[in-house]
């Protein structure tokens, strides 16, 4: 077709003017037969010669010939098809430069949204998965691709924000709890995408895994209405004694002394929960910074042990120290680990039953005997192994009110705990009812040549 137009088009003029000079008597049949052949001839024989080979070159344009290779037609080029052949030639391989920087980045992007942590979900405007990168795998399903979102996220308060994206919003955020295989708190945000996207999506949701946020945000909420809590106790104790004071009991001196004793212990009771406070906030400000002093630990036990000899005295129990001769020195801050065995030792004298035993005992284990361990044994009630895990939390105690009676805060063991996690050790809590606890402190031993080679010390 578009060779004939080729010749036709040239041919047609001058056959319209070759029938106007036959219709005017100007030209006989025969001449004006002969006219139009000629006509003919001659305008295919214009059209061959200004084409000829110009499908040839852009063929070899395409398939990447250069410029300089001689063209393969059997026919030679056209001056025409000659001069369009180096552009043919450059816009081809400008165009493939294109097509493979394209793809480049296509690539590219595809390899970032697949690294992104988050979960990803492209979905069309009838709300079916378009595409998921691999971290949504695991909320949508391997199979996911142009089913329903609701086939594997049905949570209705999600999949309504989807769908006000998809109707009529820009973007909308919702916060949903999801409870298989193990319960999470996650946030998503649904946003529409505004120009053309992969394969009609319409709406991007991404998902975040909030469940440690909120846990977090929970546990500060509780610690702060506990300390609230600890510390209006007594206050309201010494406010009411303050009024009394101040009110009926202002001239009954042997009244007066007796609230002042309690006022002097409820006050001292503040004082220690807010020093208790104070040490743990700074423990943890301080928690990635691992002390690298050389402590012994004998030395610490040893001053701990005199400061509790009165109150073990009181309770006629006696404090045991069997700690190996040759114990390594510790890696640690001095004032930290006296603060440990302070509460360890604290708890184990107020917690035996009278007249038993406390017993401090240690040693060295653990993976090539790096470490040294310290532990404190009580003759105690015991603890039930229901709480044992929870012991170091803020303000956990298994009977609160003999806590607070014997003085305890509630926060010793957590301080133990948060000393512990700076000086990169552990704490094992072992114990059985009505026999007694044993609190084991594990610490890194200080490297020492003479004890590596008597490890058996
Ligand atoms: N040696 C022990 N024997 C029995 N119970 C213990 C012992 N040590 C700790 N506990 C329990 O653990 C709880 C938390 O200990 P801690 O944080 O030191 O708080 P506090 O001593 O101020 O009560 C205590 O209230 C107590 O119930
Ligand atoms: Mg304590």
């Amino acid at each position: 077709m578009r060779r004939a137009a080729r010749i036709w088009i040239p041919f047609l003029p001058g056959a319209v003017f070759i029938l106007y000079l036959y219709e005017t008597e100007a030209l006989g049949g025969l001449p004006a037969l002969l006219a139009a052949a000629a006509l003919l001839a001659f305008s295919s024989a214009m059209s061959w010669a200004t084409h000829r080979g110009v499908s040839t070159a852009a063929q070899e344009a395409i398939r990447g010939l250069g410029p300089d290779v001689a063209p393969s037609s059997p026919a030679p080029l056209s001056p025409a098809a000659a001069a369009i052949r180096p552009t043919l030639v450059r816009l081809n391989r400008d165009w493939q430069e294109h097509a493979a920087l394209t793809q480049q980045r296509l690539a590219a992007a595809e390899a970032i949204i697949a690294a992104v942590p988050d979960p990803l979900i492209l979905v069309d405007a009838q709300r079916r998965i378009v595409r998921c990168n691999e971290a949504a795998i695991e909320f949508v399903g391997h199979d996911a691709q142009s089913h329903d979102l609701a086939a594997g996220l049905r949570n209705p308060a999600l999949l309504a924000a989807v769908d006000a994206v998809l109707r009529e919003d820009r973007k909308r955020s919702v916060e949903f709890v999801l409870s298989v295989p193990v319960e999470r708190v996650l946030r998503a945000h649904v946003a529409r995408i505004e120009g053309p996207a992969l394969n009609g999506g319409t709406a991007i949701i991404r998902l975040y895994d909030v469940t440690e946020l909120k846990r977090g945000e929970q546990l500060r909420a509780d610690f702060i209405a506990n300390a609230g809590h600890e510390l209006k106790t007594p206050l309201t104790v010494l406010i009411g004694f303050i009024e009394t004071l101040l009110g009926p009991a202002r001239d009954d001196e042997v009244a007066r002394d007796r609230f002042l004793g309690i006022m002097r212990e409820q006050a001292q009771r503040m004082a220690r929960l807010v020093g208790d406070l104070l040490s743990l906030s700074r423990i943890e400000l301080n928690e990635h910074v691992v002390p690298t002093g050389r402590v012994h630990v004998d030395s610490v036990i040893a001053e701990v042990v005199r400061g509790l000899e009165l109150r073990a005295a009181q309770r006629e129990i006696r404090i045991s120290v069997e700690l190996p001769l040759e114990l390594p020195e510790v890696l640690g801050a001095h004032d930290e680990l006296v603060q440990i065995f302070q509460n360890l030792l604290d708890n184990a004298v107020k917690y035996a039953r009278p007249q038993t035993r406390v017993t401090v005992g240690g040693g060295i284990g653990g993976p090539g005997r790096s470490l040294t361990y310290v532990s404190v044994t009580d003759q105690g009630d015991g603890i039930a192994s229901e709480h044992i895990p929870r012991l170091t939390e803020r303000f956990y105690r298994v009977d609160t009110a003999r806590s607070r009676e014997l003085g305890g805060t509630g926060l010793g063991l957590a301080i133990v705990k948060h000393i512990l996690n700076r000086h990169r050790g552990r704490l094992e809590i072992a114990s059985k009812v009505g026999v007694g606890s044993s609190f084991t402190v594990w610490l890194r031993s200080a490297p020492s040549d003479r004890l590596q080679a008597s490890p058996a010390a």
